[in-house]
């Protein structure tokens, strides 16, 4: 086992940038030290380790701000809308919605009832013709599901998309001609059909005249959500604008499940009761004999087999089954159904799942962003989401590319 980690990988395992890691190492937080052979500057392991360990309860002045003001008013055109995660981010951030696109009826319904002067487009994003927006809005933006091209080979071209929904996405971003279009998507996409999934979407965008730059994926832990989600980023720029983009500078505080539902920096009061699913009687019984913090692992043997079943003897940590969040951590991904197998996040304190309001603040929604449609559609909606302050420091980095822009025009 490697007793050493690089610079790099420490900022890997951590989710810091190499910056705040030399600074820390200036400031005593994570000092570096000369590994005996090779005489790189690298990090102790078991340092490492121990600064993860303390990293969710530390109490850490947060230094670090992306914030910045439109110079103008920027306007976006948000597909793939869902119940507005990502759009109410953006908007926070500063930018205007000139219309939204989605399929789902609720998530339009809950989209209609917050902002009822939002320009909601319902409808399959194929039967929409987006030309009447050529010119008129600075950002597209959108968070296409994720699907496998039929790969000829050499370079993949628009028209070799057909049929997909990453189509539709370049396909609306060529009828508008924004200055900037964004991608989002799960982290998942970087490894799809090893990895020709993402570079053939780079290269059609590379078409399209859009120049991409090095996806990321940001956590999202590191913009003020207390919640280890995460969320790749695709940036693509119009080629005829020379700047860089550059992406937003991850915070030093984290915030854990206390921050999200009790009254903190993040929110002014506790969270507001509300519905929500609750467990069947044999899961209940099961999850009450796991401590916060838990997981299966923590059930007597016998209960884990059962539990567990055939996933029992297949191996890998499977660390999300049977799990109870406990108050002073992250909360893990949320998912579109609260009680499903595999991905249980139990209340610390109490034997259920998240109440609609609690799943919306761990994504962190506003208290009063109102949700249609039954529990499981708003559960849906919710887990679904861009974390909003995860979408707003986007917003900002978007922001200072088009503030940018407008000077140099
Ligand atoms: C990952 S969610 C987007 C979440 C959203 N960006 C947010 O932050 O809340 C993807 C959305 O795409 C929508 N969608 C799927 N197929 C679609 C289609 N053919 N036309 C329009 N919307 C579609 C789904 O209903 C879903 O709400």
């Amino acid at each position: 086992m490697k007793d050493y980690l690089t610079l790099a990988e420490t900022s890997e395992i951590i989710g810091k940038s190499k910056e705040t890691l030399r600074r820390w190492d200036k400031e005593g937080i994570l000092n570096a030290v000369r590994e005996p052979v090779s005489n790189y500057r690298v990090y102790r392991k078991s340092d490492v380790q121990t600064l993860l360990g303390n990293l969710f309860d530390e109490i850490v002045e947060d230094d670090v701000s992306n914030h910045v003001k439109p110079e103008n008013e920027y306007s976006i055109l948000e597909l793939f809308a869902g119940a507005g995660g990502l759009a109410i981010g953006l908007e926070e951030a500063g930018l205007k919605c000139a219309a939204l696109n989605e399929i789902d009826k609720w998530a339009c319904q809950t989209l209609r009832n917050n902002r009822p002067n939002w320009n909601v487009l319902e409808g399959d994003i194929k039967n929409f013709d987006f030309s009447k927006f050529k010119n008129k809005v600075d950002i597209v933006t959108g968070g296409f599901p994720c699907q496998a091209f039929s790969y000829a080979g050499k370079k993949l071209g628009l028209k070799d998309a057909r049929g997909t929904l990453f189509y539709e996405f370049a396909r609306a971003v060529q009828e508008v001609n924004p200055a900037i279009c964004i991608g989002e998507n799960v982290r998942g996409l970087l490894s799809h059909d090893n990895g020709k999934t993402l570079k053939g979407m780079i290269s059609i965008l590379d078409e399209i005249g859009y120049k991409v730059a090095p996806p990321q994926v940001l956590k999202a832990i590191n913009f003020r959500v207390p919640q280890k989600r995460e969320r790749l980023i695709l940036v693509g720029i119009r080629k005829d604008i020379d700047i860089e983009y550059k992406y937003p500078k991850p915070h030093r505080k984290i915030y854990n499940l206390k921050d999200a539902l009790k009254k903190s920096e993040l929110y002014n009061c506790d969270v507001p009761q509300s519905k929500g699913s609750k467990y069947p009687e044999h899961k209940k019984e099961v999850l009450d004999l796991v401590p916060p913090k838990g997981y299966w692992r923590d059930l007597p043997l016998d209960i884990q087999k059962d539990y567990m079943g055939k996933s029992f003897y297949l191996g890998g940590g499977k660390t999300g089954m049977a799990r109870r969040i406990g108050w002073d951590e992250p909360s893990l991904t949320l998912t579109c159904s609260p009680a499903q197998k595999q991905t249980e996040r139990c209340h610390p304190d109490e034997t259920r799942p998240f109440t609609v309001r609690e799943y919306a603040r761990i994504q962190t929604f506003p208290d009063d962003w109102e949700f249609a449609g039954s529990i499981s559609q708003q559960y849906k909606q919710i887990g679904n989401a861009v974390p909003v302050n995860l979408a707003e420091e986007i917003g900002y980095s978007i922001i200072k590319v088009l503030n940018e822009y407008y000077v140099k025009k």
